[in-house]
């Protein structure tokens, strides 16, 4: 049976596309959703692509995952740098988790350096646009073992 991973994205990744495009790039969320869906197939993956802008949302989604994805890809937006609701969902999951960010957060302001979503994540990609989402797709191929060469 294909294994789906749950791509959670956080509050403002909507507007990915025209926010700020000098920094997150101008691939829409929905683009970078198709992108990553062609290389999950090519991967003998399949995605599911969420977003919201509520913290209770994201906290409920990861809830979720625990039970029904066999891993998570978390881009929480401005919540990887606040919420402990968050991490503490996280840390209930024992599913792979990989965290992505578009822009490379540590080149940033301070407050955006610590994240308390890493301190779940096994592993952690940023700076790299939304290309990061299909590179976390390729370390979780490996990991959950559905590449055919594997
Ligand atoms: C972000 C980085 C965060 O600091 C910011 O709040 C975002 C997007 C990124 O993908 O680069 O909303 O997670």
């Amino acid at each position: 049976m294909t294994k789906t991973v749950l791509v959670l994205n956080g509050p403002n990744l909507n507007l990915l596309g025209t926010r700020e495009p000098e920094i997150y790039g101008s691939d829409t969320l929905a683009s970078i959703e198709d992108a990553s869906r062609k290389r999950a197939e090519n991967l003998g993956l399949a995605v599911e692509f969420r977003q919201s802008n509520t913290e209770g949302d994201l906290v409920d989604w990861v809830q979720e995952a625990r039970l029904s994805y066999a891993a998570l890809i978390v881009n929480a937006g401005a919540y990887t740098h606040t919420s402990v609701a968050l991490l503490d969902a996280l840390l209930a999951v024992d599913i792979p988790v990989i965290e992505v960010h578009l822009s490379n957060i540590n080149q940033r302001e301070e407050f955006r350096h610590h994240s308390y979503v890493s301190k779940a994540a096994d592993g952690m990609i940023c700076g790299l646009g939304g290309f990061g989402y299909e590179l976390a797709l390729e370390s979780l191929a490996r990991t959950l073992g559905s590449l055919k060469e594997d």
